[in-house]
């Protein structure tokens, strides 16, 4: 890639081209149980400062930072039964945008009704999965996908949301990469535990297709071989910003050129004795990334040795210094079907993935490898025996700093004490044990 080919690949504001791809797609962008301890929240997206809040009525509302009278911080507005009001002088918002009141004015002036004139930037907000999804584009706005994981039953949810000090990217182009697991998963973390630990198996073959809603990758390991669902399903990188790996979405929200938002949403089935179970409010919360015990980066967790990875390519990694090997072909058709994508916006066309058909927008199929154990379930026995899933039995596996208390829920709702595993055998470590290729799983 030259200079310029990264430059537009990375950079997301309003009026650049592959900001305006993204701005043709619904994401997520907050996690709805964060507004049951606070009602306004300030958020940047796509190098755009704003305000996301709830209002007395329970409506939720994105709209710009500044006040359109004299440019005052709406994040720290109040809400009212509809809308945001300003804390300077009193003007308030409804989700719209709209100024639906000017107190002063309407009061000397009601008649001259300047309220209707102005009007400030907004966005729509829809709650969907306990997820807050928005979309910045111009209307019509496409359909909000309902990925059908967002409706299975019997399953613990949680939404983990971190920022990072780095381009979304190079975030996206880990959705394509199947050989890192194999190293900075498995290998560097079994090694984190043991220097001289034996290295686990060996990729022998990888390949990526294309459909509708993105592109696949699929392997081969020395203990997985062709029979498995990791050869005969794979992974999904879902477009343009998530990776979807059956019992989990991570989507790879830009918050300028130069940070993004991961926003994981988790799903755990239920053993069948724990049926049926039907979650309350899917808990957020805030993974951290350092480790305070070594003022280092937190490596031990799945999805944080990912960020380390990210985040050490740059805060924009620059791709004309690159050399890509055989493993990269995936990046490369990622790269490509972008920058297809940056043309059919500027041709007025949609770009890839995008739902116009509301029929067509519901229960959204996705390549699941571990379908039927997360729809119809297994016994406590076979979950906690299970290669991969019975990890999550013992500690979170995806993230460091899982707050206690979603632990202890994520317990009941398993049916297992929440002492039992804590503090066990770090997860990573436990990765890639060879297995009978029928039985074995994997996570990436
Ligand atoms: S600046 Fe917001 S009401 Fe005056
Ligand atoms: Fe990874």
């Amino acid at each position: 890639m030259d200079a310029a080919q990264n430059e537009l690949l990375t950079q997301v504001g309003p009026g650049t081209p592959m900001g305006e791809v993204l701005r043709r797609y619904w994401f997520p962008v907050a996690g709805v149980s964060e507004f049951d301890a606070q009602r306004v929240k300030p958020i940047r997206l796509l190098g755009e400062n704003l305000v996301l809040y709830r209002d007395l009525s329970g409506n939720f509302g994105l709209v710009d930072r500044q006040c359109a009278h004299r440019r005052a911080d709406l994040s720290y507005g109040f809400v009212e039964k509809c809308g945001l009001r300003c804390n300077y002088h009193g003007w308030a918002y409804d989700e719209s945008g709209q100024c639906v009141e000017m107190p002063f004015e309407d009061t000397v002036v009601p008649q001259a009704k300047y309220k209707d004139k102005i009007k400030i930037k907004a966005y729509p907000v829809r709650a969907h999965a306990g997820l807050l999804w928005t979309y910045m584009g111009p209307s019509p706005a496409p359909e909000l996908p309902d990925w059908e994981p967002f409706s299975w039953e019997n399953g613990f949810r949680q939404i983990v949301i971190s920022e990072l000090p780095c381009n979304w990217l190079q975030a996206q182009e880990n959705s394509i990469d199947p050989v890192h697991f194999e190293w900075m998963h498995m290998n560097w973390g079994r090694r984190q535990e043991d220097e001289h630990a034996e290295l686990g198996p060996k990729h022998m073959e990888i390949a990526f297709d294309e459909f509708e809603y993105g592109l696949i990758y699929r392997r081969k390991r020395e203990d997985l071989m062709e029979k498995h669902s990791m050869w005969t399903v794979g992974r999904v990188c879902l477009w343009p910003n998530a990776f979807y790996l059956g019992d989990h979405f991570e989507w790879r929200i830009p918050i300028d050129d130069e940070n993004m938002l991961s926003i994981g949403w988790m799903f755990n089935r239920v053993p069948n004795e724990s049926e049926p179970y039907v979650q309350g409010s899917i808990p957020t919360w805030r993974g951290p990334i350092v480790d305070p015990e070594t003022g280092r980066w937190h490596s031990r967790h799945v999805m944080n040795q990912d960020f380390i990875a990210w985040v050490g390519q740059g805060t924009i990694a620059d791709r004309t210094k690159e050399k890509l090997g055989l493993s990269d072909r995936g990046i490369q058709m990622l790269r490509k079907q972008l920058l297809s994508d940056v043309d059919a916006v500027a041709r007025g066309e949609d770009p890839k993935g995008i739902i116009r058909d509301p029929a067509k927008a519901v229960k959204v199929e996705l390549p699941t490898a571990e379908r039927d154990l997360l729809v119809k379930g297994a016994s406590r026995a076979d979950f906690i025996t299970h290669p991969f899933f019975g990890h999550h039995m013992h500690e979170f596996l995806f993230q460091a700093g899982q707050p206690r208390a979603v632990w202890e829920d994520f317990c009941a709702a398993m049916g297992i004490e929440p002492g039992h595993g804590i503090g066990s055998a770090p997860v990573t470590a436990r990765f890639g044990v060879v297995l009978e290729p029928e039985k074995a799983e994997t996570a990436s």
